[in-house]
């Protein structure tokens, strides 16, 4: 067993994993730095919970191995790996109350009661559970159930962290307030952590960096700023942003992206006849009809706040404009958008890939 409070580097090399003819992860590499937050993004079965389930040794590989510091521990039983996990369907048990619920990993080591309690008050306090102490989980809510399995978690001070969708039974605030104390957590204690969702504010505000799933394969593993700046493809470009990047289909011709008739400059270059243009809402700004790069029609105006969503049709495409907050334009006029150049990604069509 690891020291107490040791930071571990983990490593799926070349991993494989069918379950029968369905190939639910495929040549999956991942490193994880000690005391590394990463987080797995992806759609609803892209493998992510699979994944964790193969570090903490719950499922075999197919193929390919696990380690953990230089530890290959893909034949080794679970209990030896010093992991602790929160599961996406956590279970408590439902004899014990929230304080004999979190201090369980510690008796079960033998530790001294004195010891245990103190260990157990701070991790209560870590999710703020100190004044649940003595309830049993059936007198809780499905949050605080899910916040006395990450106390459960966090208690045994292990080499790493897997938390797949700890946060998911939380209503919106406390969702947003357990986010900034998890990474709080996190940084403090150091420890190695793989967390797994699907809500990409949380991949972007938790992660040192991001790994991207999509049905099994890696797309991206990078920082959340090179994943937004930076997207390795088309698939990651419009899986992250909110609202997501505009897609603009035509041809890549040179510089000039010719969509609908009209030449665009981008910064990309060569020939490309199945070609998208991407550019992020937030990137694009309304001008009149005749100074933007396009001219285009209004289909809504929407109000959000700080800002207006504006929508407008150009071909069969929709884009839409990040727009000052007291921008009146209305449904059918007329309006340009203008482009910058730099701004500007290019993604063939065919396979993804990402020109510029
Ligand atoms: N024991 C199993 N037997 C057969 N298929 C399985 C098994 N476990 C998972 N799968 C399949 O593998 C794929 C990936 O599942 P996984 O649970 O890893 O997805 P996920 O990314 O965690 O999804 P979610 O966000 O919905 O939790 C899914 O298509 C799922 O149906
Ligand atoms: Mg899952």
């Amino acid at each position: 067993m690891a020291e107490y409070g040791h930071k571990a580097s983990v490593r799926f090399e070349n991993v494989e994993k069918s379950f029968g003819d369905v190939k639910v992860l495929r040549d999956f590499d991942l490193e994880v730095e000690p005391g590394e937050f990463v987080v797995l993004l992806g759609a609803s079965g892209s493998g992510k919970t699979t994944a964790l389930r193969i570090l903490s040794g719950l499922e075999q590989p197919s193929a390919g191995s696990v380690h953990i510091d230089e530890r290959n521990v893909t034949e080794i039983l679970p209990k030896y790996r010093d992991i602790s996990m929160v599961f996406q369907s956590y279970a408590l048990y439902p004899h014990k109350t929230v304080a004999e619920n979190i201090g369980f990993p510690l008796r079960v080591r033998g530790m001294e009661k004195a010891e245990i309690d103190a260990a157990t008050l701070d991790s209560a306090r870590q999710v703020q559970l100190e004044s649940l102490l003595e309830r049993y989980p059936r007198e809780l809510s499905g949050g605080q159930r899910q916040r006395v399995a990450l106390a459960r978690a966090i208690i045994r001070r292990p080499s790493v962290f897997l938390m797949d969708e700890p946060l998911s039974n939380l209503d919106a605030k406390l969702r947003g307030h357990m986010r900034a104390q998890l990474k709080h957590m996190q940084k403090s204690l150091g420890t190695t952590t793989i967390y797994v969702t699907h809500d990409q504010i949380e991949a972007m505000t938790l992660a040192h960096r991001v790994a991207i799933l999509e049905r099994g394969i890696l797309q991206q593993l990078a920082t959340p700023a090179e994943i937004y700046n930076d997207p390795a493809n088309l698939f990651v470009a419009q899986f992250i942003g909110s609202p997501p990047m505009n897609v603009i289909h035509g041809k890549l011709d040179g510089q000039d992206f010719v969509t609908n008739g009209v030449r665009v400059q981008t910064t990309a270059s060569g020939q490309i006849e199945d070609g998208v243009m991407g550019v992020r809402p937030e990137d694009c700004s309304l001008a009149t009809p005749s100074e933007g790069t396009l001219t285009c029609k209004i289909y809504t105006n929407e109000l959000i706040g700080d800002h207006a969503l504006v929508t407008v049709e150009w071909g069969d495409d929709q884009i839409s404009v990040k727009a000052p907050k007291d921008f009146t334009g209305e449904q059918g006029d007329e309006v340009g958008v203008h482009i910058p150049r730099n701004h500007i990604f290019v993604f063939d069509r065919a396979d993804g890939r990402r020109v510029r």
